[in-house]
């Protein structure tokens, strides 16, 4: 796509920002958006910014019928000096059109949507929280909307990037968080969407996760789907184990999401010079491992979690405490390196972190 004039339409009704102490997770929306349209004969076209506002659609688009859409989720740093920065926004875009050709979407081009990304940031700065634990997070996503209900990829298409500051994605904050194995309903088959970030993973997650309400549970915890044994991923994390000194994580086998803060956590480790492996995990090894008092930690990561300590796994009826429900020290340690790196306040030596100038 050749670069078009961005289009900006500044919001003159701006809404008052939440207290830092209000924001929890994806619960407020900046004043602007980001918007681009797709047609097959023309390509992307008309970027703008514009007011943060309601879409007017016809009831029979297909996302509403067929849901053929791709979301991403990363997050803008700002320090109490005003420096502003993207963590691995690169790899966010990229993902992205991987997503979009598993759902027969057409690609977007990645550094002129982070070009537009950047503008939108800019624009919004004052929303990006500054209080510790808290970040602008930024929801990328594309829409089918042709008005049809042919079941074949839509003719036309909307990106829109949204904004919101957000603080902990977990009640329990950086507290350990109880998970709950799922080995009834599973997430993703292999050959199927599972490594495509797109809403249908998402919602087909639902039933299970009221399993783990149920039970006490923050999330699930997902098993292969063929022989419900192997680890795959947490609801909205990628997971990890500490066994007997290493880390182990399942590894990429194309049902798993690649999560970015997954492949910064291995990048990390072995900067760090820590042992790190990417290998099947069953539970029953998992299981194994906590009886003979080797299963030292389990953390979540993701974006919109960060890292996230495992307290407690339930598996079959049975109650498993990790670590004495507290978090560990390699949990900890990768936290604070990572949020360190992401906010500024620590040296980033791989480059990972995008500054935008004011
Ligand atoms: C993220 O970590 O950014 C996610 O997309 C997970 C979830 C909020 C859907």
């Amino acid at each position: 796509m050749a670069q078009q004039t961005l289009e900006v339409l500044q919001s003159t009704d701006l809404k008052p920002k939440p207290d830092s102490s209000e924001l929890a997770f994806g619960k407020y929306f900046t004043d602007h958006m980001f918007m681009m349209d797709y047609a097959a004969d023309k390509g992307w076209q008309r970027p703008r910014i514009v007011p943060y506002q309601p879409l007017t659609m016809d009831p029979s688009a297909m996302v509403f019928h067929y849901g053929q859409t791709v979301f991403e989720g990363l997050k803008a740093y700002r320090m109490s000096d005003g420096d502003i920065r993207l963590f691995r926004p690169e790899e966010n875009f990229k993902r992205m059109n991987h997503s979009s050709e598993r759902l027969s979407i057409p690609p977007i081009d990645e550094d002129l949507m982070l070009d537009y990304l950047k503008e939108l940031v800019k624009l919004e700065k004052e929303w990006i929280p500054t209080e510790p634990g808290t970040s602008l997070y930024i929801r990328p996503m594309i829409i089918s909307t042709e008005e049809s209900l042919n079941v074949a990829p839509s003719n036309t298409y909307t990106f829109m990037i949204i904004l919101s500051p957000v603080g902990s994605f977990y009640k329990e904050g950086i507290n350990p968080v109880g998970i709950f194995v799922e080995d009834e309903y599973t997430r993703a088959a292999p050959g199927g969407t599972g490594n495509a970030k797109t809403a249908g993973n998402y919602c087909a997650a639902y039933k299970a996760q009221e399993r783990a309400t149920a039970n006490n549970k923050a999330q699930v915890l997902w098993l292969d789907a063929i022989e419900k044994k192997y680890i795959e991923e947490v609801g909205s994390m990628n997971v990890f184990f500490k066994i007997d000194g290493e880390i182990h994580t399942p590894v990429l086998n194309g049902s798993i999401l690649e999560g970015i803060t997954r492949k910064s956590v291995i990048e990390l480790l072995e900067h760090l010079e820590m042992p790190v492996q990417e290998r099947q995990i069953s539970m029953d090894e998992v299981i194994a491992a906590h009886e003979a008092g080797t299963l030292q930690e389990v953390f979540g990561t993701g974006t919109a979690a960060v890292i996230s300590p495992v307290g407690s796994l339930q598996y079959k009826d049975q109650d498993y405490v990790v670590n004495n429900g507290k978090m560990g020290e390699t949990a900890k340690q990768l936290y604070e390196t990572l949020i360190g790196i992401q906010t500024g306040r620590l040296k980033d030596p791989f480059g990972w972190t995008v500054m935008l100038e004011a």
